[in-house]
């Protein structure tokens, strides 16, 4: 069931929408990745999805709940992470204030968020070395890693991520969908805008293209990576 979004429409303003009835299906264990030219509101989908805007229009179902009305702070109960399109480490803080904070809805719990930590730092051996340093101080890849693995803090079932790669070298962007292909793996439900189209491709099971706030193409990775030439060739 997953994550379904059905005729949402949606915008920054009344008079302006941005979204206009957009239709997606993100499956269970699967990737999903949205796909589309600048400005086509691939961010703003995921912002709708996770409360900070809300749909005028349609319908969000997470596992059969609607998330309709919810706002960003039940997200994590609803088992939904976000990575928001940039950067989002704490530099000031350390490693281990960073991680912290994607666990603050347990904080009540001190048993889970040790155990939540011990879970965390036997996926991210590297984080664990460096958990006293400053966040800041992390090199950008390390810095993503950090931000990935403080979504994973409370177990969620479906991550959404904003361009997890930009603004990294060639070989970080790499490691970067290894960790992605290494969190499918776990089962995780992860829905990726990106801008990297070859990347993403070689990830995705399903996608969806976006053009200027409406449904473009969408289909099976076999069906949409021989076209994709094509369909980039319309967005100019
Ligand atoms: N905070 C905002 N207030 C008003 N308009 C906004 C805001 N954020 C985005 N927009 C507008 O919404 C439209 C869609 O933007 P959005 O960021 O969703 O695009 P995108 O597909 O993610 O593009 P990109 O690939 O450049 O990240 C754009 O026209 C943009 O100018
Ligand atoms: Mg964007």
């Amino acid at each position: 069931m997953a994550l379904e979004i059905q005729g949402v429409t949606a915008g920054y303003t009344k008079e302006v929408p941005i979204l206009q009835g957009i239709d997606l299906t993100a499956s269970d264990g699967l990737v999903t990745v949205i796909i589309g030219p600048n400005g086509a509101g691939k961010s703003t989908l995921l912002k709708v999805i996770y409360g900070y805007l809300r749909a005028s229009e349609g319908e969000i179902r997470h596992d059969g709940v609607s998330l309709r009305d919810q706002q960003p702070k039940d997200m994590l109960r609803h088992g939904i992470a976000y990575l928001i399109q940039g950067h989002s480490v704490f530099p000031k803080m350390s490693v281990e204030e960073n991680l912290e904070l994607g666990a603050w809805i347990l904080r009540n719990d001190r048993k889970a968020v040790a155990s939540a930590f011990e879970e965390v730092y036997e996926r991210y051996p590297r984080l664990k070395e460096k958990r006293r340093m400053l966040a800041g101080v992390l090199s950008g890849g390390e810095q993503r890693m950090l931000e990935i693995a403080r979504l994973t803090m409370t177990g969620p079932k479906t991550l959404l991520l904003d361009e997890p790669s930009v603004g990294l070298m060639p070989k970080l962007v790499d490691t970067v969908y290894q960790e992605i292909a290494r969190l499918k793996e776990q089962r995780y439900t992860i829905l990726i805008v990106d801008q990297n189209v070859r990347k993403a491709m070689q990830i995705a099971d399903y996608i969806y293209v976006l053009k200027l706030g409406r449904n473009s193409h969408e289909g099976p990775r076999e069906d949409i990576q021989p076209r994709i030439e094509a369909i980039i060739r319309e967005w100019i």
